[in-house]
């Protein structure tokens, strides 16, 4: 966990963490990264609480046994519901609270938060931002199905769009103006996202957990200081087929290496 060289593990239930990825590529581009996607198991957002920590958990310690130093818990699904992770000594950042504090001195009135219907059903982004700026007001909207449409690599797909305009009417209802990307597969389509509400601010936490995570090296004196780019490693439970054309919209080279059909420990 003291060693700077050692790499930091990021999860996701699938190929939605790519978009972490690269974010934190663009902060700590001389970071090696081992990124796990259970992608045999997504979605998340439409299983139970105790599957959801069962599942991260085996993640987590296969992550632990890579001797990552930080584990990045990309997802929100899992960040709304795994509170109890055992890193085993390893630092874990989840997604939510970083975007939030970035609220806590922020003008709008009200924030939309769309998301899985676990995510949304915990309100934790409602009371975070709450308790970090009282005179906030926000509002969870679930999409049952956006997740796992992207999850399939349908990013042109009329269902998709029909989906974005279904999950962003209660909000437009409302007026919202500022509205945060409450799952990691959303930024992958964040382009229609922005082209189809123009006049709507669209909030990608990973931005705000790269941020933190950069602190979190800092402070620990756990920073990479190697020359040249991080290496990235790529496992999945199940297949990579999608995950080559999620990386291009992402702009995200591609993997050193990749393992499928990783199957976790009981
Ligand atoms: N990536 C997950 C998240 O950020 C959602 C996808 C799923 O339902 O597994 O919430």
């Amino acid at each position: 966990m003291n060693d700077p060289s050692a790499p930091i593990g990021v999860l996701d239930s699938g190929i939605g963490g790519f978009s972490v990825v690269a974010r934190l590529k663009e902060r700590l581009p001389h970071e090696d990264i081992i990124y796990f996607g259970d992608d045999s198991h997504c979605p998340y957002g439409s299983k139970t609480k105790e599957e959801v920590c069962t599942m991260t958990q085996q993640i987590v310690d296969f992550l632990v046994r890579k001797n990552v130093k930080a584990i990045v818990i990309a997802c929100n699904t899992i960040s709304t519901q795994a509170l109890n992770l055992d890193g085993h000594n390893v630092p874990i950042l989840e997604i939510i609270g970083p975007v939030c504090r970035s609220f806590s001195i922020a003008t709008p009135r009200c924030v939309g938060i769309i998301g899985t219907p676990l995510t949304i059903k915990t309100k934790v982004y409602e009371k975070k931002l709450i308790e970090e700026n009282p005179y906030l007001t926000a509002m969870g909207v679930p999409s049952p199905n956006l997740a796992n449409l992207i999850e399939h690599g349908n990013f042109e797909s009329k269902e998709i769009d029909r989906e974005l305009l279904s999950v962003m009417k209660p909000i437009l209802d409302k007026n919202i103006k500022h509205v945060i990307l409450g799952c990691t597969h959303y930024p992958l389509v964040a382009k229609k996202f922005r082209d189809i509400f123009p006049d709507i601010t669209f909030y990608d936490p990973a931005v705000f957990q790269a941020d933190e995570l950069t602190k979190l090296l800092t402070s620990y004196h756990i920073a990479n200081l190697q020359e040249s780019e991080g290496s990235f490693s790529l496992y999945t439970s199940g297949s990579s087929d999608c995950a080559i054309e999620a990386m291009e919209r992402l702009k995200l080279r591609y993997p050193d290496s990749i393992t499928e059909n990783v199957l976790l420990k009981k």
